[in-house]
């Protein structure tokens, strides 16, 4: 049976300070369990309800709702293509293309060396900047091909 470690139960305890019932917490609480196990699957969910006093049923409806949780395992560098207006009619598409050709890879999957995992993303808020694309947590904008090549040339 999984659990928090002791450091992560405090920053929940923590987390649940902020929040006007347990139920609330739900997202930060997924991040944490994500950050703690690196996937959220349906055991980590089950773990998840019952820390919040929640159902399975609903932390699932959530966790499958946001593309940001990872339900299988995911590469050292997890890609995230934004798919929306601004990015698609900025070239969008072809950045996300050019990724499956180059990686060999199509959305939702890991290369086999575990390297690099690819998917599309809705809008990552960055619009104005299209297109954009996220790998782990860190911001790529104005993006071309060549910037991709590069980018990718550049993560060891
Ligand atoms: S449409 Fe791509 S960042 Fe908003």
């Amino acid at each position: 049976m999984i659990e928090f470690s002791t450091q992560t139960k405090k920053k929940l305890e923590e987390c649940l300070t902020h929040y006007p019932t347990r139920q609330a917490a739900l997202l930060p609480t997924l991040w944490l369990a994500q950050e703690e196990f690196g996937t959220v699957t349906l055991e980590v969910m089950e773990y998840v309800a019952g820390l919040l006093d929640i159902s399975p049923a609903h932390v699932y409806s959530v966790a499958t709702f946001y593309t940001m949780f990872h339900l299988k395992p995911v590469g050292k560098y997890h890609l995230q293509v934004c798919r929306t207006l601004s990015c698609a009619l900025m070239g969008g598409e072809r950045i996300l293309d050019h990724l499956k050709k180059r990686l060999g890879i199509e959305e939702g999957e890991v290369t086999p060396n575990g390297k690099f995992s690819l998917c599309a993303v809705e809008c990552l808020a960055s619009c104005g900047t299209a297109p954009a694309m996220m790998i782990n947590e860190k911001y790529y904008e104005n993006l071309d091909v060549q910037k991709v090549e590069k980018i990718l040339d550049e993560l060891k």
